[in-house]
């Protein structure tokens, strides 16, 4: 089976006020979609890596000029939607069914090969598939409409939720058919069929970028431990 990485990158990026879709944000001196790209480019075991973006981008060609990747315009309304498309078009370019697909966000820009490696390795003979996630360390809290803590949650088997998340395409294309819109990842559509993915501890520095003050932490970040 081979692995294939693709890349949701049609949101809008509301939360993050950039004014424009936060993908094209630029942090250190690159929009935030090309370091996100070149961690994945240099992850040999990947055989080719899809990038889906909006029918209506107008950005992609000038942030990323001369990309040689494979990119579609089938980007949907919901971030499940934009992977469905992006599934339908890695089968139009001939993955099959037990092919692995590394679903992984435009917007977690400080993804190094590293933990992509350790992700395969830790699921390439798995019967379900996984993802990298971080063990939560703070105190967990469920809070109200006006701030104030309702219950204090049980936090040592909680995990925060990152990607890539690995699954084999046959499977992750059926799950995220089933729960559409609500699926906010691919393992939960995947947990939603009865399925256990495995967890792989990556690191807190594979945080999604999502509000403004996060590509100044983002930008601090690729400065310390380099693209
Ligand atoms: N995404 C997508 N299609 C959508 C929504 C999201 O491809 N309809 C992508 C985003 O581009 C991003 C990833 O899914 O790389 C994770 O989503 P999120 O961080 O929520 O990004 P946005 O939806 O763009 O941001 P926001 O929710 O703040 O609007
Ligand atoms: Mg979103």
């Amino acid at each position: 089976a081979r692995c294939y990485a693709l890349v949701p990158a049609a949101g809008i990026g509301e939360r993050s006020g950039a004014g424009m879709p936060k993908q094209y944000v630029e942090i250190a001196g690159r929009p935030m979609l090309a370091h996100t790209l070149a961690a994945l480019a240099a992850v040999p075991r990947i055989a080719a890596t899809l990038v889906v973006l909006s029918p209506a981008d107008e950005r992609f060609e000038q942030a990323l000029p001369g990309y040689g990747g494979w990119v579609a315009r089938v980007g949907g309304a919901s971030r499940a939607d934009s992977v469905l498309g992006g599934l339908a078009e890695l089968r139009r370019r001939g993955a099959r069914d037990d092919d692995w697909v590394l679903v992984h966000d435009a917007a977690r820009c400080l993804l190094k090969p590293a933990w992509v490696d350790a992700l395969i390795d830790a699921c390439e003979h798995d019967a379900v598939g996984g993802l990298l996630a971080q063990p939560i360390a703070d105190t967990l809290k469920a809070g109200d409409a006006d701030g104030r803590v309702t219950a204090t949650v049980d936090r040592r088997d909680k995990w925060a939720a990152q990607t890539p998340q690995m699954f084999r395409l046959g499977l992750v294309e059926r799950a995220l058919a089933a729960m559409g819109a609500a699926a906010t990842d691919e393992a939960s559509a995947v947990e939603a069929l009865g399925f256990a993915p495995r967890l792989v501890r990556a690191s807190m520095a594979n945080f999604k970028v999502t509000w403004p003050e996060d590509f100044e932490l983002a930008a601090r970040w690729l400065h310390q431990v380099g693209p």
